[in-house]
């Protein structure tokens, strides 16, 4: 048993099988106390759900295939909803299904309005919303307004007319420099590799201009500078609106407005800080402009019931500049990246936290948690890896030295375990629930991600955490489509199957049920936070909320614990028998607990 919801007594039983300290022997600090310091972040003044939220990101494309395609689509969504349902969640983050040629996997967007016959019909997607309104959670559809696909119609129309025309002025067209316009407009690049210009003939087959697309040269950016850009878009979300659609995550959400003249940029295309470049100064991101794009858009969700929301992809740092995306009147939760990439350090996290809850409650926005997405090495994966380190971005291939899926998985449970305890919204990714990592051995040849391609293999790209669910053993894609599914699953999924956790109560699967039960039942989400003083040093990290502690222990001895129930355990070996600790009870390294004092 992975730790339970019942009474101290309940979970003494379970320590017999638990290993002896002997075996670890604790060395306390000294000055470990549990006392809480004063409160970091007080409740924020409202309850709607978005404030608490748990979402759960499906992958359409490697969800659940019911066509023999290898591609997952929405009726497999629609027939598996319940079983994600079933964990607890409020929400599913539905990556693009949009009309696509999938150069990007589906973020290059031929047309808003249809569905990918890969992926279904409109009529699918209306039979899903109608699902999910049965099990009482919500859609929210993934909007790309910072880029199309080279395929859509305006791009195509934009093409086909002369420079200066109207069509033209719905993309960022420039004339290259040098002679002959034979370099581009400017320095920038692309974030998939390369420049960020590709030039394009004129009409009468002359060399001609440049576009500008800030990722693949298939993904032409829109120019947010021309209103009838701004009208589109209002349209495509009432659009899904009117369809039912909770809310959208939007994509890219901090570069849709370009500093006007297009500057050179000498920093990284990520927009990252770089020596001499803070990425205040980035021209491409967090123009003030974008922010009335977004007042707008919250405006025509307001004008809906039911409270949908506005969730922004907004890759900015500072974490205070990030809170920007979220006042009052703009969108209702920013994805917390700093939290997401930062590693297995106590104080780090600690330091990240704590400048989170300040920023968002500075502007009376909750914070969001999130480990993993389908653009970064699952975490499991992550704090897994074993020097060398992972590759920026990028995960792991068959030439790198493999992670530890025993302490990656143990760490993931238990960085889970913290990030559920902490106030705000948090993210789940499909599959982390079953404690899945990275297909870190994927053979070259099945890479479909752009940037591996444009950097000539240099970056490996994002396909190792997209790799389609195990859901059982009734076909060789472990139930995923009767047929090969479009990326091949890791030797051992197996036994890790959606069907083989359901069966095991002490499975990743059930843990993630429990947490997401008791968090909902001890009210975390709109908790407050008090770290427990002295526990940013190497070893442990706690904090109370809402009357439980939660503790994670990221050194390498056990830590004494405090008496009090322990509502939940990262894993059968978290929590260890101790003569040192006047509870009797250790919290093993690399792992965490929820207790009540
Ligand atoms: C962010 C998305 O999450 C990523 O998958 C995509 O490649 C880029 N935006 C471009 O749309």
């Amino acid at each position: 048993m992975y730790g339970n919801a019942s009474t101290f007594d309940g979970f003494v039983v379970m320590l017999e099988r638990m290993p002896q300290t002997d075996e670890h022997p604790a060395t306390p600090p000294a000055h470990l106390e549990f006392r809480l310091e004063d409160a970091t972040h007080a409740p924020s003044s409202g309850n709607e759900w978005w404030r608490r939220s748990v979402i759960y990101q499906i992958y359409p494309r490697s969800f659940r295939d019911t066509t023999g395609s290898g591609i997952g689509d929405l009726p497999g969504i629609t027939a598996e909803l319940h079983h994600i349902a079933s964990l607890g969640v409020d929400a599913i983050w539905l990556s693009p299904f949009f009309a696509s040629p999938q150069k990007d996997a589906g973020y290059d967007v031929s047309d808003y309005r249809a569905v990918d016959p890969l992926f279904g019909t409109l009529a699918d997607f209306d039979e899903l919303i109608a699902e999910a309104n049965r099990l009482e959670i919500k859609i929210l559809v993934d909007i790309v307004p910072n880029h199309c696909s080279s395929e859509h119609a305006m791009f195509r129309e934009a093409l086909a007319s002369p420079r200066g025309s109207a069509a033209r002025e719905h993309f960022i067209f420039r004339d290259g420099r040098g002679k002959d316009g034979q370099l581009p407009p400017n320095n920038w690049q692309s974030h998939f590799g390369g420049s960020a210009w590709t030039r394009v003939p004129d009409p009468d087959g002359a060399p001609g201009q440049y576009y500008l697309h800030l990722f693949d040269h298939s993904q032409p950016d829109f120019n947010w500078d021309n209103p009838a850009v701004g009208d589109e878009f209002e349209s495509i979300l009432r659009f899904w609106l009117d369809r039912g659609a909770g809310g959208f995550r939007v994509d890219v959400a901090h570069a849709l407005i370009k500093a006007s003249g297009l500057p050179d940029w000498h920093g990284r295309a990520d927009g990252a800080d770089s020596p001499g470049y803070p990425f205040a100064d980035a021209p491409m991101f967090g123009q003030p402009a974008v922010h009335d794009v977004y007042r707008r858009w919250r405006s025509i969700c307001d004008q809906y019931p039911g409270e949908r929301v506005l969730c922004a992809e907004a890759n900015v740092h500072p974490i205070e500049a990030m809170a920007d995306w979220v006042r009052p009147d703009e969108m209702h939760q920013s994805f917390n990246f700093p939290f997401l990439h930062t590693g297995w350090d106590a104080a780090a996290l600690k330091a990240i936290i704590t400048r989170s809850l300040k920023a968002f409650d500075a502007v009376g926005a909750p914070s969001t948690w999130v480990l993993s997405n389908h653009d970064v090495p699952r975490h499991a994966t992550r704090l897994g890896a074993v020097s060398p380190a992972l590759r920026p971005g990028d995960g792991l291939g068959p030439e790198d030295v493999q992670p530890d899926p025993v302490l990656g998985l143990a760490r993931a449970r238990a960085a889970t375990l913290f990030m559920l305890g902490l106030p705000g919204g948090a993210y789940i990714y499909q599959g982390e629930e079953l404690g899945l990592g990275d297909h870190t051995l994927l053979p070259h040849e099945y890479r479909q991600d752009p940037s591996y391609a444009r950097t000539n293999g240099e970056r490996l790209g994002r396909d190792g955490c997209r790799v389609p669910l195990p859901w059982n053993d009734s076909t060789p894609s472990l139930g995923f489509s009767d047929a090969a599914g479009w990326l091949p699953q890791p030797e051992g999924w197996g036994t890790v199957t959606r069907q083989a956790q359901e069966a095991d109560p002490d499975s990743t699967l059930h843990f993630y049920r429990l947490a997401l039960d008791l968090r909902r039942t001890h009210n975390l989400g709109l908790g407050n936070l008090n770290w427990v003083e002295g526990t940013d040093g190497a070893q442990l990290l706690g904090f109370g909320n809402s009357g439980v502690l939660v503790l994670l222990n990221l050194g390498t001895a056990p830590v004494p614990l405090p008496a009090g129930d322990v509502l939940l355990a990262s894993s059968a070996t978290a929590v260890a028998r101790s003569t040192e600790a006047a509870s009797g009870l250790a919290l093993n390294p690399d792992a965490a607990v929820w207790l009540r004092p």
